[in-house]
């Protein structure tokens, strides 16, 4: 079909907490700049006591439904790598959250932090099955690894959600793709652990070589060259690695570009992953809102996304702009999210870290922390309970 499908809508929630980097440089007796220019990383978001990846994304999605509608959803996906449940799929507490329809689908989709990739992509192809179907795809993640090691200061945390649709008012995707799998081991999280492990310099090199792999796929598969697309929005783990991956993309496209055009050409995608720090899932897409929310003018305007898990599974798609697409944006609440949280001090941040998971059968509330409209009220006979803010 010819119609155009893509993203409609999109929003992006984070935590009430905030962590400066700073303070964990202090704590570790070494140079702040190695987290602000070294790895690019200023601020990183940290959950209140009853937020976690449900809250997220419901905070995410809930002003796409209140713009929107419910009717036409017949699907809610909910991307992550932090999932609260072995088995239950996040998406169910996010679909009576929201107050979608009882005649919708919900899923959990899981595979690092690419899986809101694979979320979209199967939106599209649904949504091009019967163009009257809306398809709500929510990318939500905190990203924890433990005290001291490498990915500390890459910890974050945040929420992107997106309206899947016929005739899009933000982006058409295009319906050409790069793929790349190879089963390696440069990130993980086995089930007994609720902190990541990872190896860091592998993992770098894994992202490097899958987006490779990917972005000839995508040429061989017939996408628009690298002189065709106008921005590039990349997977950030940390920011610097988007910068690190474009001038790898640079050299093996052949393409002629200085270091100053590289950095101008991805800076406005990395504003909000700086302050956000690592968000999984959604790092990509939260590098897409602060692209369209920090560039003008962007009608038209062809956009690559280069989307990495490890694992690993790349994949390289692209989207046009769609004319109008300004009135449509979020940019103030955006900012609001950001400049809203309350930074915290290492002490508090450390016992946040701390905190695990009770295991017995008993009720354990949480206290109520969080600014956002949702919340995790706490465990009881083992359930997970969620609620409207009061
Ligand atoms: N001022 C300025 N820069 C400084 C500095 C200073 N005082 N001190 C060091 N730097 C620079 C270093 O030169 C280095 O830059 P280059 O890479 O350009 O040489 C940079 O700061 C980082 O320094 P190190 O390499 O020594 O840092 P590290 O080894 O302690 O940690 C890391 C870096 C491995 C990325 C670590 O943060 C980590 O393990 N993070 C988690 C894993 C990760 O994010 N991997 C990314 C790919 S995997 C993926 O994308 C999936 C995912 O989401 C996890």
């Amino acid at each position: 079909s010819s119609t155009p499908i893509g993203i409609h809508d999109i929003s992006f929630a984070t935590t009430s907490l905030v962590l400066d980097l700073g303070v964990i440089a202090t704590r570790m007796g070494i140079d702040p700049q190695k987290y602000y220019s070294g790895i690019g990383q200023v601020e990183m978001s940290v959950p209140a006591r009853d937020e976690d990846i449900v809250t997220l994304a419901a905070n995410a999605a809930l002003p796409i439904v209140e713009r929107h509608g419910r009717d036409r959803i017949r699907t809610v996906i909910v991307a992550t790598e932090t999932g609260i449940d072995q088995s239950k799929a996040a998406a169910v507490y996010v679909h009576r959250l929201l107050g979608l329809g009882e005649n919708c689908r919900a899923v959990e989709f899981k595979q690092a932090c690419y899986s809101a990739t694979a979320a979209l992509q199967f939106a599209a192809a649904m949504v091009q099955r019967d163009p009257q179907q809306q398809v709500l795809v929510i990318a939500t993640d905190v990203a924890r690894y433990d005290l001291q090691s490498s990915g500390e200061p890459t910890q974050g945390a945040g929420a992107a959600a997106m309206l899947v649709a016929a005739d899009p008012a933000i982006i058409a995707l295009e319906p050409v793709t790069g793929l790349y799998t190879e089963d390696i081991m440069d990130f993980w999280r086995p089930n007994h652990r609720d902190t990541a492990l990872v190896d860091g310099k592998t993992s770098i090199r894994a992202y490097l070589h899958a987006i490779e792999h990917a972005w000839q796929d995508a040429q061989r598969q017939g996408a628009p060259g690298f002189e065709q697309i106008d921005y590039f929005c990349y997977h950030q783990p940390f920011t610097v690695m988007a910068v690190k991956a474009h001038r790898h993309l640079v050299k093996i496209a052949a393409a002629a570009a200085s270091s100053a055009q590289v950095d101008a050409v991805l800076e406005p995608s990395l504003i909000y992953n700086r302050q956000v720090g690592n968000s999984y899932t959604a790092s990509m897409y939260i590098a897409l809102v602060s692209l369209l929310d920090n560039v003008a003018q962007l009608d038209g305007k062809r956009i690559a996304f280069l989307s990495y898990g490890s694992g690993c599974v790349a994949e390289i798609f692209t989207g046009v702009v769609q004319p109008g697409y300004a009135s449509h944006l979020r940019t103030a609440a955006h900012a609001a999210a950001l400049q809203g949280r309350t930074a915290i001090d290492d002490a508090d941040y450390l016992a946040r870290h701390a905190q695990t998971q009770p295991t017995d059968a008993g009720a354990h509330p949480a206290p109520h922390e969080t600014t956002g409209h949702f919340r995790y009220a706490g465990l009881s006979g083992n359930k997970r309970l969620y609620e409207a803010t009061p």
